[in-house]
């Protein structure tokens, strides 16, 4: 048991950095304008923020000292994603599913919503963000409801970073909520069936005001999306990082993007721009 979470300490230290690609110190600082080409930074990053509880277990405290530890992670990947200039970020909070989790946590991450948003407001609407809750708020507690719904309110002419939080989010939901919208416009006669687009539909959705996802990072080193953004994600480039969400940083993050920058994005068609880039099956012909 002793040597079991002996090695779980270890591993969490000495994680080798995703792929082989190593950001300095001075690299992370200065961002990605030094790291990689601004036509090769994305657009819309979204990220599933996952390993708060084990983070915690790993370290004998309770799963609610992980989310708290997290959340300090996610005002340094807000700030950078700002500093950065990306165009939209949307992170991972609270899923449908999440409610399955027992009252005492579901409470401390209730809590620490309240707390996020109270001591953040202000700092982020300063900074021109702005902030958009993908998912029901109805179902969320009054007080954590009325938080962020003030929050979207203030910052709803906001110009800069489109900060997307998913609280009380699920991908199958959203999508349902869609086809009901739609459902109700023909309903009403505004719309004929045959009006339906794919820009049509992705208008009904929380994210309608963001591009598409282009990079997925999910911390934690699971591999799945967990019902995150299932219409935003087809074409977005995933990133798996083994590192617990706590520990996630800018230097992380920056790596993140340069694997991104790295990857050929084709949308189904043929990688003209880089003919000569060869796969690990032809390498050695
Ligand atoms: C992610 O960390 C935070 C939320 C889901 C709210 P977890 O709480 O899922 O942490 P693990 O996956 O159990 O380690
Ligand atoms: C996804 O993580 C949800 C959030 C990060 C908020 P989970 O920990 O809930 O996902 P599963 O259960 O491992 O798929
Ligand atoms: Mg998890």
């Amino acid at each position: 048991m002793f040597f079991e979470k002996l090695s779980k300490m270890l591993n969490d230290v000495f994680r080798p950095s995703p792929k082989y690609i190593t950001v300095s110190v001075a690299q992370a600082a200065a961002g990605p304008a030094q790291a990689l080409p601004p036509s090769r930074l994305p657009r819309h990053v979204a990220i599933i923020m996952d390993g708060n509880g084990r983070w915690a277990q790993n370290r004998g405290m309770p799963r609610s000292a992980g989310h708290a530890a997290g959340t300090e992670a996610l005002r340094d990947i807000i700030r950078a994603s700002d500093d950065w200039g990306i165009e939209a970020l949307s992170l991972y909070a609270f899923s449908t599913e999440n409610w399955a989790r027992s009252k005492e946590e579901i409470n401390a991450l209730m809590g620490l919503l309240l707390k996020y948003f109270n001591s953040e407001i202000d700092e982020l609407d300063e900074k021109n963000v702005r902030i958009t809750i993908l998912g029901d708020v109805n179902g969320l507690p009054d007080a954590q409801r009325e938080a962020v719904c003030r929050a979207m309110e203030r910052t709803k002419d906001n110009t800069g970073l489109k900060l997307n939080i998913a609280l009380n989010y699920g991908g199958r939901a959203e999508l349902t909520r869609a086809a009901k919208l739609l459902a109700e416009k023909v309903k009403a006669g505004e719309i004929q069936p045959e009006d339906i687009t794919e820009d049509l539909f992705g208008q009904q959705l929380y994210t309608a005001d963001s591009p598409d996802v282009d990079l997925l990072i999910r911390t934690s080193g699971e591999m799945r999306t967990s019902n995150f953004l299932p219409w935003q994600l087809v074409y977005a480039e995933m990133v798996f990082d083994s590192i617990n969400w706590p520990d996630f940083d800018r230097a992380r993050y920056l790596q993140c993007l340069r694997i991104y920058a790295d990857r050929d994005r084709r949308f189904g068609g043929v990688d003209e721009a880089r003919p000569e880039k060869k796969t690990e099956d032809n390498a050695d012909d």
